[in-house]
């Protein structure tokens, strides 16, 4: 069954063919990045206009590199939040149009779900229950997964987002955006050894990097520090938070799994960190599917039609959509 995925939530505008859920035939990103890196984040109403240039021809695209047409597909696979209303609305009035141009049935996909589902795009088999780390610009969730349509949010972040904490500490340093890549860059020539705060919030599954990140604003106003070393040490305190409270939570939660998801799940400390420290299996997409794309959106939809979860033409956008 080939599932056409349509993702425009953020600054990314995507179109993917997966077949069966698990085998991508093609994934194009269309990515705004160099437009709003000019204003320090994401403008909304430019990325908006964006996904509207950008949406046709990367449907186009998308069924080309696949070979299928519109012809091969089976149906169409949306997401419906959460993300910016004005970019959500494109690609989902682009997936109704076809849906209703072929008679295809819809899915609209929760952009968090289709992060997880990045683990089925790999070779790797994933068991239940799993504990999902989801990392992102907007969200740092973990999530317990008890089988396909089945997510139990079990912690999140008081304040932060992960990514959002890595874009900012990479303005506060002058890295540029987006933030998160740029640190990864600098980290590697720098050694983390400045004295950085963790929030640990005992007894609570929940995260916290806002002291974190005013922590690192006062060690740059002071002037003392080599930026590659303040990188390495935001990078190191960021991922043992992360990697910490994960296992934790997993084990707590007697999952079997963890499953890494998300934008920052691209970063290379925080995999190694996770595979080193955990004591379960850890499975760890490729960087280019953890970060935006429509190939994880079509892999949950194909589930979800498994499921019989099938959307009427009425459906409408999330801006605020959880994971759970
Ligand atoms: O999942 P994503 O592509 O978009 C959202 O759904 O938000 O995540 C984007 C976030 C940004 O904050 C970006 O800085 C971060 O993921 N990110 C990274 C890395 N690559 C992307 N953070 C740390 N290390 C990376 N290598
Ligand atoms: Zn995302």
């Amino acid at each position: 069954m080939n599932i056409l995925g349509i993702e425009s939530s953020c600054d990314e505008t995507a179109a993917a063919v997966v077949a069966d859920g698990r085998r991508i035939l093609s994934n194009q990103v269309a990515s705004q990045v160099d437009i709003h890196a000019r204003y320090g984040g994401v403008v909304p109403e430019v990325a908006s206009r964006q996904h509207l240039l950008a949406i046709v021809p990367i449907i186009e695209r998308a069924l080309a590199e696949a070979g299928t047409g519109l012809e091969g597909i089976d149906a169409v696979a949306v997401t419906n939040g959460p993300g910016l209303a004005g970019s959500l609305l494109v690609g989902v009035n682009a997936a109704k149009a076809i849906a209703f141009a072929r008679h295809l049935p819809l899915t609209a996909v929760n952009h968090l779900h289709g992060h997880i589902y990045a683990n089925w795009l790999t070779r790797e088999e994933v068991r239940f229950p799993a504990l999902c780390l989801i990392v992102s610009g907007g969200h740092s969730d973990l999530v317990l997964m008890s089988g396909h349509g089945s997510f139990r949010l079990l912690g999140r972040t008081r304040d932060d987002a992960a990514g959002e904490a890595f874009d900012k500490a990479a303005r506060i340093l002058g890295l540029g955006y987006p933030g998160g890549p740029a640190i990864e860059r600098a980290a590697r020539s720098g050694c983390p050894f400045m004295p950085l705060p963790r929030a640990w919030l005992p007894g609570s599954h929940d995260f916290s990097f806002s002291g974190l990140k005013t922590a690192l604003f006062h060690l740059a106003q002071a002037g003392q520090y080599a930026t590659a070393d303040a990188a390495a040490s935001f990078q190191e305190a960021v991922c043992e938070v992360l990697v910490t409270k994960t296992i934790a939570c997993a084990q707590e939660a007697r999952a079997v799994q963890i499953l890494l998801a998300g934008g920052v799940a691209a970063n290379s400390r925080l995999r190694q960190l996770l595979r080193g420290k955990s004591p379960l299996p850890v499975l760890v997409p490729p960087p280019a599917l953890c970060t935006d794309n429509a190939a994880i959106i079509a892999a949950c939809g194909y589930f979800q039609l498994q499921m019989g979860r099938v959307d009427s033409l009425d459906m409408d956008v999330y801006p605020a959509l959880r994971a759970a």
